[in-house]
């Protein structure tokens, strides 16, 4: 913390366009100390770190550099990015086996440096990989997050925002369960300018399907079209690193450890709204769902299960 005595200390792990978006986006809205970025091509830190630093004349001093994981010692947040990204055509879970190997070599590591702070995972698919980080560190549940449906939920608010032509501010709706194709949307209790959704004149099962399938959707389609998809998630773990790291408690819809909410028996990491702040997960909430989302829930807690019974650790 600049000025005082406590440092701020984050190592990214996977120096992509989404840990490299991210450690921008970082920088312009938290005081940090210190930014350690490391990556398996030795190259890409080297270079981030000098571009980075550009930007520290108006977005204030951080010491940005290349690293290792033994860096992690004193950090406060490890953030992963880490892993092969997904191809056009190919769904999340497609991802798991080289993803699981990957995260392998590096939380064992980081672990083994002594590192007592938080990890936030965003890595695909992240529930699987948020489960599996939390079990191969041993750490406590609350420490480990993962990025979840939030970023499903922001594009859930900005397709709500642009049918009722209201500001996306104005919009209060969530996507529940996995980040990927069983996640659902909590439509009963979203608000659109504090008026429940389902009031709007605009809005009918019909056009509730189709919105839910567009935001499903809307992943692959930017990958089909640029290759990536990272503003939008650098933006989720932004936010979660700020709330960690300025104890400032937020809620958002979180991969978060479940614990017999919803009725779910699986011992997992899925999503769920998650109150965050200095300590890492404060709270897990079980909100309100209609029978026919609870069963969404129930399956999604299901196929994550059978992804996760298929994974040699
Ligand atoms: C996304 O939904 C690929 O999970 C990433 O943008």
């Amino acid at each position: 913390m600049k000025g005082l005595i406590m440092s701020r200390k984050v190592l990214l792990v996977g120096d992509g366009a989404v840990g490299s978006t991210f450690a921008n986006d970082l920088l312009q809205h938290v005081d940090l100390d210190e930014l350690v970025i490391c990556d398996v091509a030795k190259d890409r830190p080297v270079g981030d770190s000098m571009d980075l630093e550009d930007i520290t004349p108006f977005v204030g001093e951080t010491n940005i550099h290349p690293g290792e994981y033994s860096d992690a010692k004193d950090a406060d947040i490890v953030v992963i990015t880490a892993g092969v990204p997904r191809k056009p055509g190919e769904t999340r879970l497609d991802l798991v086996n080289k993803n699981v190997n990957i995260l392998k070599s590096i939380v064992k590591p980081v672990v083994d440096s002594g590192f007592k702070g938080v990890f936030v995972v965003s890595a695909n698919p992240v529930d699987i990989l948020t489960t599996l980080t939390q079990k191969l560190s041993g750490f406590p549940k609350n420490r480990v997050i993962g990025t979840g449906t939030s970023l499903d939920s922001a594009r859930l608010r900005v397709e709500l925002a642009k049918k009722l032509n209201v500001p996306v501010d104005k919009v209060n709706s969530m996507v529940l369960g996995e980040h990927g194709d069983t996640s659902f949307e909590n439509f009963d209790e979203s608000l659109v300018n504090d008026k429940p959704l389902r009031d709007y004149s605009e809005i009918n099962d019909e056009v509730l399907s189709e919105i839910e399938a567009d935001v499903r959707k809307k992943g692959g389609k930017i990958i089909s079209n640029k290759g990536a998809t990272f503003y939008g998630v650098a933006m989720m773990l932004t936010q979660i690193v700020k709330a960690v790291l300025t104890n400032q408690a937020i809620c958002m819809p979180l991969s978060a450890p479940i614990n017999g909410e919803y009725g779910i028996k699986h011992d997992l990491y899925l999503g769920t709204p998650t109150v965050i702040n200095g300590e890492g997960i404060s709270a897990v909430i079980e909100t309100k769902l209609s029978e026919e989302e609870t069963k969404k829930m129930l399956n999604s807690a299901d196929k994550m299960q059978e992804v996760l019974d298929g994974v040699n650790l």
